[in-house]
């Protein structure tokens, strides 16, 4: 399995079995993101919520390849309303697309789809996405969040995911050190810091995320990543002994 950062929360999963999953794909307006929107060929996107840096490029590219859409309800249906495969889902509940379980978790934030010529349209509530491969591994993507407490007592205690994408960027959510408590809440093997840098608005040194990791809790590897950058994680091949 590998993971491509496509700058500010987009991200492209490739797993061991070819299936490419595209994260809140903000291609062609992301300032931070150097990949041409054709290039990207995703079996399936998922869609954290309505804003514009975050559903992106998804009509296009979803058209292009006939890729399936995944996103809370009312997304879906405006995706389904212009000819898109979307499947609809909601806060706590999972479906199996490619045989790779999606569950859609909570996230402290807004979700009006906030580009249509009408002025913003309701968008529903905005989420974070767990993703467990077919071998068991466990990736979660908080989306855009503020800190909250459930991050420990559900995501952390019951979902227990292996490799975390958290929002570092402070102002539309949370900042460095409330990224760093929440990676120490929901304890993966491994955090990537992301939606920073993107803008001015919220430019952020990624190094004091990972020293304030580094202080809530060691064992956690904290993988600062370039746009454009693929992580191949290895902490999964360090546990098989
Ligand atoms: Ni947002
Ligand atoms: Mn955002």
């Amino acid at each position: 399995m590998e993971i491509r950062w496509l700058g500010h929360s987009a991200f492209e999963i490739t797993t061991d079995e070819e299936i490419k999953i595209l994260i809140d794909p903000f291609i062609s307006n992301n300032p931070a993101c150097n990949i041409p929107v054709e290039e990207l060929e995703p079996d399936m996107i998922c869609i954290t919520h309505g804003h514009s840096d975050h559903f992106g490029d998804a009509y296009e590219i979803a058209m292009r390849n006939n890729s399936i859409v995944i996103s809370n309800a009312e997304i879906a249906l405006f995706l389904q309303r212009q000819g898109i495969e979307a499947v609809s889902m909601n806060i706590g509940g999972s479906v199996f697309v490619h045989d790779i379980k999606i569950t859609m978790l909570d996230a402290i934030h807004s979700s009006d789809i906030d580009f249509v010529e009408e002025g913003a349209v309701p968008g529903g509530s905005a989420a974070g996405f767990l993703f467990t491969l077919p071998d068991g591994k466990k990736i979660y993507h908080a989306g855009d969040t503020a800190l909250y407490g459930d991050m420990e007592n559900i995501i952390g205690h019951i979902y227990k995911p292996d490799i975390l994408m958290v929002p570092i960027g402070d102002k539309f959510t949370m900042g460095p050190f409330e990224g760093a408590l929440a990676t120490r809440w929901i304890s993966p093997k491994a955090v990537i810091p992301m939606h920073y840098n993107t803008f001015p608005a919220i430019g952020q040194d990624p190094v004091v995320f990972s020293n304030f990791v580094k202080q809530l809790d060691p064992s956690i590897d904290v993988v600062i990543m370039n746009p454009g950058e693929i992580y191949k994680p290895e902490i999964f091949n360090q546990e098989e002994d």
